[in-house]
């Protein structure tokens, strides 16, 4: 029940900032940012800088912005990943996706202008200074053009058929795809301390978020099988439907679920020998282990 209320408090804080970003505007393309972004989702990434901001005694205010950027982020590569030309999915959050819900063109600007806004959130952010505002920018950059490569690698995987996948190039490709994005929720934080341990703290943080973010996919693609369409909210079987190899195809449910564990295991370890209160950041690794959507 902490996990839950916890979890709530901190997706509520980013729901409130996360709304009032195009509540003014009538133009075509902000309404259709607003449809994705507002959606719903878990704000998995939005919590977790928020709970790792936590867990180092940074003020929610200084993290907002950063945390509703890599939500703005995140959104702009779901609407993409929809489109015909990539996953062709009609379904997200629920709702029809962008480019059903308005049309393709509308959901390409939409999807540019969320990357856009997710960089001026973090650059003019009020309350962190210039420095820290450029790190967090350039973690997000860097983790945004890995998002790009790794989304290329599985159109590449599902052009050339699933028989080229090898434990390594799908480790690879979702440590990109997916990981990356979540690695820089764990890590924007840090650029708000201004302490000497900040070098170790980083890089112990970015493997932390590193493997939470594998672990993610890897229980994705278990879900695209073992889920419904109704409890995903999102079309079941949809990488059978592309022929995109994942973690299933390769080592069947259960074995990708051994992996999950067993990454699961080197994760909750990693953070019990970190030296600040990381039980909700436990949690949340217990949370992307259990999921059901
Ligand atoms: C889906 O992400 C895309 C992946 C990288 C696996 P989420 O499962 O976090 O989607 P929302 O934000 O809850 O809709
Ligand atoms: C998407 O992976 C990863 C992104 C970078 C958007 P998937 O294609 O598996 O995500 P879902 O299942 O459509 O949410
Ligand atoms: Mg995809
Ligand atoms: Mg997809
Ligand atoms: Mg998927």
């Amino acid at each position: 029940m902490e996990f839950v209320n916890n979890y709530n408090r901190l997706s509520g804080l980013l729901e409130s900032s996360l709304a009032e970003m195009f509540a003014s505007s009538t133009q075509r393309v902000d309404l259709a940012a607003n449809y994705s972004l507002t959606a719903g989702g878990k704000r998995f990434r939005g919590v977790l800088s928020l709970a790792v901001a936590e867990a180092l005694e940074i003020e929610p205010q200084g993290i907002l912005p950063f945390a509703s950027a890599v939500e703005c982020l995140h959104a702009a590569s779901l609407i993409h990943d929809d489109l015909p030309a990539l996953d062709n999915d009609d379904l997200r959050r629920g709702k029809p996706s962008c480019h059903r819900a308005y049309d393709e063109a509308t959901a390409i600007l939409a999807g540019d202008l969320l990357f856009a806004e997710a960089f001026r959130l973090v650059l003019n952010s009020a309350e962190v200074s210039a420095e820290a505002r450029a790190g967090q920018a350039a973690e997000l950059a860097t983790a945004f053009a890995l998002l790009c490569q790794g989304q290329d690698l599985d159109l590449l995987s599902t052009e050339s058929g699933q028989s080229a996948d090898t434990l390594e190039s799908l480790e690879d490709r979702h440590l990109r795809k997916t990981a990356s994005l979540i690695q820089a929720c764990t890590v924007g934080p840090v650029y708000l301390l201004g302490t000497p341990k900040v070098e170790s703290l980083k890089s112990a943080l970015s493997s932390f978020g590193t493997n939470l973010g594998l672990l993610f996919q890897v229980t994705d693609d278990i879900l695209d099988v073992t889920g419904t369409t109704e409890q995903l909210g999102k079309a079941a079987a949809s990488d059978e439907a592309q022929h995109t190899g994942t973690f299933v195809t390769l080592l069947g449910v259960d074995g990708a679920l051994d992996y999950a564990k067993a990454l699961h295991k080197t994760i909750v370890s990693q953070l019990s020998s970190l030296e600040f209160e990381s039980r909700f950041l436990i949690g949340l690794a217990d949370f992307v282990l259990s999921r059901d959507r």
